[in-house]
């Protein structure tokens, strides 16, 4: 069985095509292809979701023909089209869902809405080193910080969550700040390759409260504190005020991301953690992961990098497993809905 995935939440264009291969096996990649609009919205500093709409238009069909052309497949060889229903932007969530519909309608065949997070969620699946069930997820993205017990396709327990910014958020608003532009994560990750991150002391919020919640929006407002007492020595380049913050502001996120991660693993007594989400990318997250991870006999997971950020295959993928393990059914009611604000956990129950 082949499906296609669609994926149009945000600022990223993506679109996928996988088949099945029964026997328990992860679904095979066939082809995939990405348009990211960061290079848009960049003047702005920040994501225009009209634009993101109109440009997810334009974008869309020629990536599906791309993708089918790397697959070698025809049209009428897609056997059901899965596309991001939520979390997301809504006018954005609305093309893809819109297309997906039309498609599924003009070909005679089902559709599947899916769960954003349940795509990033399973995106390591697709890596050369893929998980086994059940392990602990930390799911970082720019709209969520959750940590859940995961048993199976499905079996999605939540263990904790930021109770405001998430720690994509956080990279974005500091390095704002820093004046790093819009996306800030990449940014101010590449600046704190050059600073030191013991330079200031930044706060840990919820460290020690005992809880896998996580909050990050005291964060943002230390950075400002610090920058404003640092003045002109933050653009002097003969100064690494700015790289130094800007890795002490990193060191507090990915401290907090471990010590919460760990916690996660020891209360639920798995040996097994999965990074995934667009901060997954980030290389001090994952160096100290990795040496947590291997002082505590525990096997850690992440997405190929590519596949860390939005894209279309975790979607094709989150619905080729969801139809393999029979939790749901494709369908062809074509009068599609989007769900902007749409919990994990409701979203399983409702599938
Ligand atoms: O998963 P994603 O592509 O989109 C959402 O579903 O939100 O995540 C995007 C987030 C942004 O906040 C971006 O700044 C962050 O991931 N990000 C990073 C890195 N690459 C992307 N944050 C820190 N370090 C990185 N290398
Ligand atoms: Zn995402």
């Amino acid at each position: 069985m082949r499906v296609l995935g669609i994926e149009s939440s945000c600022d990223e264009t993506g679109v996928a095509l996988v088949r099945t291969r029964g026997g328990g096996l992860v679904p095979e990649l066939l082809g995939h292809a990405l348009h990211s609009q960061i290079a848009m919205h960049q003047a702005y500093g920040g994501v225009v979701p009209e634009l993101a709409s109109r440009d997810h238009i334009r974008r869309v069909l020629p990536l599906t023909r791309n993708v089918l052309e790397q697959a070698g497949a025809e049209l009428d060889q897609i056997d059901v089209i899965a596309y991001t229903r939520g979390p997301g932007l809504a006018g954005a969530l609305l093309v893809g869902s819109g297309v997906a519909c039309a498609l599924g309608l003009a070909l005679g065949r089902p559709v599947l809405g899916i769960h954003h997070l349940e795509g990033h969620l399973l995106s390591p699946f697709l890596s050369a080193d893929p998980p086994e069930f059940p392990f602990v997820a930390l799911l970082v993205s720019g709209g969520h910080t959750q940590l859940m017990r995961v048993d199976g396709v499905g079996r999605y327990e939540l263990l904790g969550e930021t109770i405001d910014d998430a720690a994509g958020e956080a990279f974005d608003k500091s390095a704002k700040l820093l004046g790093l532009g819009y996306p800030g994560g990449p940014a101010l990750s590449r600046l704190a390759e050059q600073g030191d991150p013991k330079a200031f002391a930044l706060p840990r919020p919820l460290l020690h409260s005992g809880d896998l919640d996580f909050s990050f929006a005291g964060l943002k407002t230390a950075v400002l504190t610090q920058a404003r007492k640092l003045g002109a020595a933050l653009d002097d380049p003969a100064s690494t005020a700015k790289a130094d913050l800007a890795a002490s502001t990193q060191a507090a996120i990915v401290d907090v991301l471990l010590r919460k991660s760990m916690a996660a693993l020891k209360q639920t007594g798995l040996k097994r953690l999965v990074v995934a989400g667009g901060v997954g990318a980030n290389r001090a997250l994952r160096e100290q992961l990795n040496a947590a991870c291997q002082r505590g006999g525990i096997r850690v997971h992440y997405p190929e990098l590519a596949l860390c950020t939005d894209n279309g295959a975790m979607i094709a993928l989150a619905g080729a497993m969801r139809l393999e393990a029979g939790i749901q059914a494709p369908s062809h009611d074509y009068a599609f809905d989007v769900k902007p604000r749409w919990p994990l956990d409701m979203a399983l129950r409702t599938a």
